[in-house]
């Protein structure tokens, strides 16, 4: 996140002697973006952390297309999906392109005998069910229902869950996730009008250091091979850390919507943004009150993007048959829009509890078979 944050202890000067109790050094390790030329860190290691022990067989989580093309409104249940006892298991890739991967999970245990780190991808993490521990080596950020958890890649970490009870979208990205630039001024902070800011930002926190040796398992995800790696001390041993280079969390509750007389477009409620796709947060709001106003939303063709809207909670005004954990995917190519009946039934209405959250990717989504499982196959029907 571009702005400044620290935990622990850290040298007065970069790149200077730093020495434990003992007399030892610290291992001063930059965690740098975009070779040298964007945002870092600089982390305080008790050890090095390049002590490999071992590295084992990679094995593929590949997505596979089983609909390379696809021009279809389609839907999906994604709480028919089974849960796993395992995170890494428990994922489940529904659609893809180059620009990023949209996934579920629903895992029943917490990471405890290993971690993960993604290579490849920033994440986005929503927590649609379920609450935990999200553990790094920057501190700790605690995650409930509603919550985004945003983590950089090449971040080691694990989720620890107060249940068995989880469910979780994940959004893979392969460009940096970023805050929509239009919400922050030159100095990258949130301005007036943007609908969070610095505040609703739940940043790393309680920083513990774990200086142990031994066998510690990591997998890391590059070019969907998990490679298993061993390495001889435990990944969270930073005694501190700065830098703007590291997860945070911002809760879907603290999106303050934007609303006015006539019908506002999708923008207003756009929260993240990735290369060649926008994620957006629907949520609980007044609706537009010009006195002959349709709060139902006119029909629309997506000219150049996909649409995956996720739906969280509430009642959706403009579709019918909505259940939470559902994803309606409206491909670019035909228009789309209120399902019958929905548009007349807004008219008057004054507010909407709706939450849900939208993905807009620029290119087309192929599909796989873990998706068409849990598809309704006569969705594209129900304007009829
Ligand atoms: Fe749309």
């Amino acid at each position: 996140m571009p702005f400044y944050h620290k935990l622990g202890k850290i040298p007065a000067k970069r790149h200077t002697q730093f020495r434990k109790p003992d007399g030892t050094l610290y291992t001063e390790e930059l965690v740098s973006t975009e070779g040298f030329s964007s945002i870092y860190s600089l982390v305080y290691h008790a050890h090095p952390p390049t002590r490999v022990k071992a590295i084992g067989t990679p094995y593929s989580v590949e997505p596979k297309a089983a609909i390379e093309k696809n021009l279809q409104c389609r839907s999906f249940l994604t709480f028919k999906t089974a849960q796993h006892d395992d995170f890494l298991e428990s994922r489940k890739v529904l659609m893809f392109n180059s620009d990023l991967y949209v996934s579920t999970a629903a895992p029943k245990q917490s990471m405890t005998d290993y971690f993960f780190k993604n290579a490849d991808a920033d994440e986005v993490i929503f927590v649609h069910e379920g609450s935990g521990k999200f553990k790094s080596i920057y501190g700790e950020i605690n995650f409930e229902y509603g919550d985004y958890l945003v983590i950089p890649r090449g971040t080691i970490y694990q989720l620890h869950f107060n249940n068995s009870s989880n469910r979780l979208l994940i959004v893979e990205s392969f460009s940096p996730i970023r805050a929509p630039k239009r919400y922050l001024n030159n100095f990258g902070q949130f301005l007036e009008h943007s609908p969070y800011c610095e505040r609703d930002l739940k940043l790393p926190e309680n920083l513990q250091t774990h200086d142990e040796e031994g066998d510690f398992k990591v997998f890391i995800k590059k070019e969907d091979l998990i490679f298993p790696y061993t390495y001889a001390n435990h990944p969270f041993d930073a005694i501190g850390w700065d830098g703007y280079q590291y997860p945070f969390g911002f809760s879907i509750h603290n999106y303050e919507p934007i609303t006015g007389r006539v019908h506002m477009p999708p923008p207003i409620h756009q929260t993240f943004e990735g290369h060649n796709f926008v994620l957006c947060s629907f949520v609980p709001r007044l609706y537009d009150y010009h006195p002959d106003a349709i709060p139902a939303p006119y029909a629309h063709s997506n000219v150049d993007s996909d649409e995956i809207l996720y739906y969280v909670d509430g009642e959706f005004m403009s579709r019918k048959h909505v259940e939470k954990g559902m994803i309606s995917l409206h491909p670019k190519g035909i228009p789309h829009g209120p399902h019958p009946g929905t548009v007349e039934k807004s008219i008057g209405q004054k507010e909407t509890r709706e939450l849900a959250v939208m993905i807009d990717p620029f290119y087309p989504l192929k599909l796989t078979q873990d998706a068409i499982n849990v598809e309704d196959p006569d969705y594209y029907k129900t304007w009829m």
